[in-house]
């Protein structure tokens, strides 16, 4: 059997990225708005800077204005929510995103459910989650909204698909598997204490693995042709003799990739995007701000 189609992550976000970028020039030029993302990043976490840092950097790119605001790991959540307040009243801002993980001291919940959440551009406020599942116009969570765009653009109508979630967050899992049931999809949440993980997935035409576990999910658990989408981002070391670390995902790709039909690579796949989606939760969120159609 031929290998699986690459799904082309950067290719398709590239693309999204030009078409967000055309509407922010017309929105300024005919309305005189120019759409405004905050990002608000407490403390040093590594990879979270590496995050906040492309985030500016693609908003920037888009034509919409970028405010970081870096606080020290030590800020005190009165302090953080005295910010967002601050941020939910400023008419500049049409989009607030607060970088997780947040340290301890902080109750992360109590900090998203301050968000107003017309300006919740995560997708996390329970507002949004609500609509998600009740339907209405809701802010959607962008690595399950950047997964659902990629699998609609290889397979077309998911309608009576089997689809399979693996993990359950709050980020990725759960508003998945929302998603995949608006679109007709039938739908399993598989997570730790699921029994017989394999012969769960095997039934899956879509398999969307988000677990945060390197190379977890197997090639020969895959039903032949099947679409996976691999959500994970783990760096683990190189095999030896060689020295340094790699990017892999939550599925065994150079096993999957000789039985799937279609595979997101990692990295290159979800990845990109995720911010491309949040620019798009941005533009959404200014035009509704705005009342604009
Ligand atoms: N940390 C890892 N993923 C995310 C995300 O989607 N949003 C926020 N705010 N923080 C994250």
């Amino acid at each position: 059997m031929t290998d699986a189609t690459l799904i082309d992550g950067n290719a398709f976000s590239a693309g999204l990225r030009d078409r967000i970028r055309a509407q922010v020039h017309t929105l300024r030029e005919t309305r005189r708005i120019t759409p405004g993302l905050a990002v608000v990043l407490v403390g040093e976490d590594p990879a979270s800077q590496v995050y906040v840092r492309s985030k500016h950097k693609r908003t920037v790119e888009t034509g919409m204005e970028s405010f970081v605001h870096t606080l020290p790991a030590d800020t005190p959540e009165d302090e953080l929510l005295t910010l967002i307040a601050g941020l939910n009243r400023d008419p500049q801002v049409h989009g607030i995103l607060v970088q997780l993980p947040l340290p301890r001291h902080i109750d992360a919940q109590k900090v998203i459910e301050a968000i107003d959440p017309a300006k919740d551009v995560d997708g996390f406020h329970p507002v949004n989650v609500g609509r998600l599942a009740a339907g209405g116009e809701a802010l959607v969570p962008c690595t399950p909204y950047g997964s659902l765009l990629l699998l609609k653009d290889r397979l077309g109508d998911l309608s009576g698909l089997e689809a399979v979630v693996i993990g359950r967050s709050n980020i990725v899992g759960k508003p998945m598997a929302q998603l995949l049931l608006q679109e007709n999809c039938t739908v399993t949440i598989a997570h730790s204490r699921t029994r017989d993980l394999p012969a769960v997935v095997r039934r899956a035409d879509i398999v969307v693995a988000a677990v945060g576990k390197p190379e977890m999910v197997r090639g020969d658990w895959l039903k032949p042709g099947c679409t996976v989408i691999d959500v994970g981002i783990n760096r683990v070391a190189k095999p030896a003799p060689e020295e340094g670390t790699r990017l892999v995902g939550d599925v065994a790709f150079a096993e999957a990739v000789t039985v799937a039909g279609a595979i997101t690579p990692v990295p290159g796949g979800v990845g990109p995007m995720t911010i491309a989606c949040l620019l798009r939760n941005t533009l959404v969120a200014c035009a509704r701000q705005n009342r604009l159609p």
